[in-house]
């Protein structure tokens, strides 16, 4: 085991002080929770699966000039990140009504909204993570007026690409939960995107069927959640179709194949 310092154990990732300054190691852990913790739960190869999906959004939201705070990933479970300082709000983008909006209007789930809507909530378990508007931002200094044009300006970008990477898979991106965070050089700072884009905070549905595909299975005691998210993950293929992580996870064993030469060895 390495003797590397945990910087901080979350409900489902750790994060680990990375090999250079300013970078972390983020570990995917397999547990779920929902409703801030009051159901927990294990949904078996989450972990493993979030990393790669999550890579993948991030690889890809970094070829249209989203910077985030991904370097690369380092095994199966965890990747190397840029250290941010994070900024306290949940940033949630909502195509379609669910969840706690549908809840909160009193609309059925499923009505498609007439355009994108844009909700912060404050990042605090001992609150509930209650919603707040960009007054609150402003008023308590979560966040200056420049970084919250600049996160509106990236979240409405992200939502277009993942809409359409997603419709290209025939699943329907009904809303999902961003996190920024501030890299500094010097007295500069800018918010680059942090955290993850994974089932877990992500509501996908079928396109064709409706069928969930997300970690509302778990929240909503469905069950087949190991099948939805490995089901996402195949449709971006990035598993082999009997659902295997297996060494397609591996892309630099894959490509070095691809040379025709040896893998490099693991560290
Ligand atoms: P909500 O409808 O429950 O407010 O959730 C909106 C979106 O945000 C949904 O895609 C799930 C995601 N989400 C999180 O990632 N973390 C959370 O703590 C909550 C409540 C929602
Ligand atoms: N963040 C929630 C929790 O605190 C989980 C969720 O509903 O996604 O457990």
């Amino acid at each position: 085991m390495s003797r590397r310092r945990q910087i901080y154990e979350g409900k489902a990732k750790i994060l680990y002080e990375g090999p250079e300054p300013g970078t972390i190691i983020q570990y995917f852990k397999d547990d779920a929770t929902a409703f801030n913790a009051q159901k927990k739960g294990t949904i078996n190869g989450k972990g493993v699966i979030n990393n790669r999906i999550s890579e993948h959004v991030f690889t890809r939201l970094s070829t249209i000039g989203i910077p985030t705070h991904f370097i690369r990933r380092l095994n199966m479970r965890e990747q190397l990140v840029r250290q941010v300082e994070i900024i306290p709000l949940e940033v949630v983008v909502r195509n379609v009504v669910a969840g706690s909006l549908a809840t909160r209007v009193g609309l059925p789930e499923g009505e498609q909204l007439p355009h994108t809507l844009i909700e912060y909530y404050l990042k605090s378990d001992e609150l509930g993570d209650p919603m707040v508007a960009e007054e609150h931002i402003a008023c308590f200094n979560w966040a200056s007026h420049e970084e919250m044009q600049d996160i509106a300006a990236m979240a409405i970008r992200i939502n277009d690409f993942m809409c359409g990477m997603f419709s290209a898979i025939d699943i329907r991106l009904v809303d999902f939960k961003l996190e920024f965070g501030r890299i500094y050089d010097g007295d500069y700072s800018r918010v680059i995107l942090a955290d993850e884009i994974s089932p877990d905070n992500c509501r996908l549905w079928d396109f064709t069927t409706g069928e969930k595909l997300d970690k509302d299975r778990f929240r909503r005691d469905m069950g087949g959640e190991e099948e939805a998210y490995q089901e996402v993950a195949r449709r971006l293929g990035l598993l082999q179709d009997d659902g295997n992580p297996g060494e397609v996870l591996d892309m630099s064993a894959h490509r070095s194949r691809l040379r025709g030469a040896a893998p490099k060895p693991k560290k």
